[in-house]
């Protein structure tokens, strides 16, 4: 797809969020949530790499997303994404595919499923539509991106405030049946999920085969609550932004 040129985006996305303000929840209850879209306007079924395109921008009020702990059910059954697919881009397919798995993990009452990689089943990519952290000893780690993973942009900004925080952060794969014997000596302290909507997002329990992964109560945990609320204040401007993430429009 050709992509919309810098400019068109920024400048569009400006005065559309001039046009919505009145739209915008107060920082505490929420955020205008921002969507960009591109899709074909070629007059033509054929499968083919289309010629024209349409650039959308959508925004739409949102509550804070997941605002209690999610439960998670890692899938063995299916995968989100696949090397050589399109699991580190945007496409709408993406979610699609991952769908069937997200409505079993609930119907068996969790909140979503948690993703293994397609060759083994054996290393944790994501979580939902989440990238996932988690705090092993005194060190988090996150999966690296190997191609299947989405690039989020929050988990980008969490990694570089836990470090300027002065955490260590590996990037790095990170099989489940390690974190089950980090987990089984009381390594395992905190696992959290990052995206826009969600921003960070505690996970309470992973379910693994026959294993249930609880951890602790968000209370006693310390690296996810602190990486969330510098986040979360740099966002609604209540610290400085040293990292000219923020525009004031
Ligand atoms: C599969 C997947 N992983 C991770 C993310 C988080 O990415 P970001 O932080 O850019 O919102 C998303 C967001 O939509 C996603 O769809």
């Amino acid at each position: 797809m050709t992509p919309a040129p810098e400019s068109l985006f920024l400048d569009g996305l400006r005065e559309l969020v001039r046009l919505d303000q009145a739209w915008i929840p107060p920082s505490d209850l929420g955020a205008l949530y921002i969507r960009p879209i591109l899709f074909s306007t070629d007059p033509s079924i054929r499968v083919k790499p289309a010629d024209r395109y349409q650039f959308l921008i959508l925004t739409f009020p949102f509550g804070a997303y997941y605002s209690a702990p999610v439960d998670v059910l890692v899938t063995e059954r299916y995968v989100r994404a696949f090397p050589g697919g399109t699991g580190d881009t945007k496409p709408g397919g993406n979610y699609a595919a991952a769908l069937l798995a997200d409505q079993e993990a609930r119907d068996a009452g969790f909140n979503s499923a948690m993703w293994l990689d397609a060759q083994e089943r054996r290393y944790v990519e994501e979580c939902g539509v989440m990238n996932v952290f988690f705090v092993v000893g005194e060190e988090v780690v996150t999966p690296s991106l190997s191609g299947t993973i989405l690039p989020g942009i929050t988990r980008d900004s969490v990694i570089t405030l836990l470090r300027d925080m002065g955490y260590s952060v590996r990037e790095n794969r990170i099989s489940i049946d390690k974190l089950v014997s980090s987990y089984d000596k009381g390594e395992l302290r905190e696992c959290f999920g990052t995206g826009t909507a969600a921003t960070l997002s505690h996970v309470g329990r992973i379910r693994y085969r026959n294993r249930t992964l609880e951890l602790p109560p968000v209370e006693q945990r310390t690296i996810g609550p602190a990486v969330r609320k510098k986040l979360l204040a740099i966002m609604s401007a209540k610290e400085a932004d040293p990292y000219g993430w923020v525009e004031r429009i």
